[in-house]
């Protein structure tokens, strides 16, 4: 067991210099640290450090073949880690970056090879959170950052989702509060003709065509029988403490299972909309929110809220698949054991 040290920092554009500076020597000097992004909290560590990696997956229990992303603060930067980009993929840089988008590319051998897990390509993106920005700044070197959860376990929107992951077992986590999107960014495949989906995320497939045209989507996202290209969507993920059904349909339709469900002495735990939560019965029902966005920036902290003290179950709500409704739903149905459709 290790100290972690942990800086607040006030909410505005004026962050604590010194906290900044003490976190960058840490990363430089090989520690870990985990920090907010526009997405999730990441565990960092810097990417041209073998030994520093291995801390990271020590510290989240992840398994050796998952390759990290490496953060870089700037499209310059980012041009030192890979070997070339394709025009569309450079278009796409340009559009979305800073941003909730993580280009996978022929890598150069600039990061340490447990970065990669032995591929040939690497995946990196630039973070668009002041925090992140000048962190990254500061360091002035790659820093691969999974997100800061325990492997298996939602993501983390908050410092005290990464506190209770990870205190004593990294150096240190910067609170910039909660974060942002509320789901990880969008991994896009750039080493084919055209640009391929691996994990939906903060950047619809919608906003990727409108600047590229044709987007293509990884087969293992929609057919559980293909092998993922990202090798981490094909573990589990996001589980939270109890089974938990994913419900499609009217709020009635959500009742009728919850009542099902309730009457063999289940005790239920709801995560819905705030129009359809406002509609539910059951032992306890938190809203997500109103719209997607909410929805999406609430997501993880609903499945990390219920206690299996308290609930023995969660029923949640499907949610329509457009927009960052994709991505939602990719997480849900990760996280749970049953969809029920009509
Ligand atoms: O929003 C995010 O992306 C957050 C924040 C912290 O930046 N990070 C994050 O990292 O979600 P992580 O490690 O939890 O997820 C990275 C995903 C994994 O599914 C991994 O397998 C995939 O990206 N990935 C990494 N390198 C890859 C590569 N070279 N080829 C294909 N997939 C890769
Ligand atoms: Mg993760």
């Amino acid at each position: 067991m290790r100290q972690t040290k942990r800086w607040y920092l006030k909410n505005d554009t004026t962050y604590n210099q010194e906290a900044l500076i003490e976190a960058a020597n840490l990363l430089t000097s090989g520690e870990t640290v985990a920090f907010p992004t526009e997405t999730v909290y990441g565990l960092g560590a810097d990417a041209t450090n073998e030994t520093a990696i291995m801390k990271i997956f020590q510290a989240k229990g992840r398994p050796q073949d998952n390759p990290l992303i490496a953060h870089v603060a700037t499209k310059e930067q980012l041009l030192k880690l890979v070997d070339g980009l394709p025009a569309y993929a450079e278009k796409l840089v340009d559009q979305f970056s800073p941003g909730p988008l993580t280009f996978v590319l022929p890598e150069n051998g600039t990061c340490a090879a447990n970065v990669t897990a032995g591929l040939s390509t690497i995946a990196v993106r630039i973070p668009d959170h002041p925090v992140a920005q000048q962190l990254l700044k500061q360091c002035n070197i790659p820093i691969a950052a999974p997100s800061a959860n325990i492997s298996g376990k939602p993501s983390p929107t908050t410092a005290g989702h990464v506190w209770t992951d990870l205190q004593g077992k990294i150096s240190g986590l910067i609170d910039g509060g909660p974060t942002g999107v509320g789901v990880e960014s969008t991994v896009i495949d750039c080493t084919q003709d055209i640009p391929t989906i691996l994990r939906p995320g903060g950047i619809t497939r919608e906003q990727l065509e409108a600047v590229v045209g044709r987007v293509g989507v990884d087969p293992a996202l929609t057919n559980k029988t293909d092998r993922p290209k990202a090798p981490g969507m094909k573990y589990k993920h996001y589980s939270p403490e109890m089974p938990m059904w994913l419900v499609a349909g009217s709020a009635r339709k959500i009742q009728e299972v919850v009542d099902k469900e309730r009457s063999k002495g289940q005790r239920i735990g709801v995560l819905a909309s705030l129009e359809t939560a406002e509609k539910i019965n059951a032992d306890e029902v938190m809203s997500l929110g109103k719209e997607m966005d909410e929805i999406t920036a609430n997501l993880y902290t609903g499945l990390r809220t219920y206690k299996s003290n308290d609930i023995d179950m969660i029923i949640c709500e499907a949610f329509p698949e457009t927009g960052i409704g994709e991505a939602v739903m990719n997480r849900l149905k990760k996280a749970a054991s049953i969809y029920i459709r009509d």
